[in-house]
């Protein structure tokens, strides 16, 4: 088992899983395909690693891993505002949440009426929260993103971890049908800095402290600058 932390600290580990969702009116939302199930088996792993754990998560049908810190947000401004507030306890910071990156731009207060045969919906982009971490919330910890990507995956990959100053990002093929999102395994591109890495396809159970040995990895090397 590679779950054990490298050092003998317990750390504080934040954790972002599952979807966000944007309301349309009060009854109707945008959202994507995320089970929370990769997110899920990091807060698992890590509490299981006896690390402290908070998880903020958009809404799943999952059971929520014994002893985390539990913090249920719905919209993207939700997470990103849980984030802001929780971000300065944590020692490492793994963002696999699958966050809308715009919103509908005016939401009325009662469901919107079937009119016209064509309807437009304007939408307004969200905060990046993962690209906050540095820059607005002044988080010096290790800072692990994740990318879910139809092409370019490596490529793609890094751009974020350079733009959004990442200590690693996990790249996800999410145009593939037996990894990604809503499935139980997974086949991930570890993107460091100076490298990359490539694990082979596994279980969501199994890759998640694969994830955190290497979050636990950066952790030991950035306390021993
Ligand atoms: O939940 P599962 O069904 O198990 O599926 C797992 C997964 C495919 C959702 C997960 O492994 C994954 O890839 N999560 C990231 C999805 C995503 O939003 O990727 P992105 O490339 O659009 O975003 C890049 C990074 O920025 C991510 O860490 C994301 O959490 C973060 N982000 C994105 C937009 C935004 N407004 N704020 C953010 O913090």
């Amino acid at each position: 088992m590679t779950s054990q932390p490298m050092t003998n600290d317990r750390l504080t580990i934040l954790i972002t899983a599952g979807p966000t969702r944007e309301a349309i009116d009060p009854v109707r939302f945008l959202t994507n395909k995320s089970s929370g199930k990769m997110g899920y088996s990091i807060a698992e792993a890590s509490a299981k690693a006896g690390h402290h754990v908070i998880l903020i998560s958009g809404p799943t049908n999952l059971d929520v891993p014994d002893r985390v810190d539990y913090i249920p947000v719905e919209s993207t401004q939700e997470m990103y505002d849980a984030v802001e507030h929780w971000i300065g306890k944590s020692d490492v910071a793994i963002f696999a949440a699958a966050v809308a990156d715009y919103r509908p731009a005016v939401v009325p207060q009662q469901k919107i009426k079937k009119t016209g045969d064509t309807m437009t919906l304007k939408l307004v982009k969200n905060p990046d929260i993962l690209g906050s971490a540095r820059s607005e919330f002044g988080y010096k910890g290790v800072l692990v993103g994740f990318a879910a990507e139809t092409e370019n995956l490596e490529d793609n990959a890094r751009g974020k971890l350079e733009r959004k100053g990442c200590d690693l990002v996990v790249a996800n093929d999410v145009s593939r049908k037996d990894i990604g999102f809503d499935v139980n395994e997974n086949e991930i591109l570890l993107v460091f800095p100076d490298h990359t890495e490539q694990p082979p396809k596994d279980s969501k159970h199994h890759l998640a402290h694969v994830i955190l040995e290497h979050a636990l990895n950066l952790s030991t090397l950035g306390n021993s600058d």
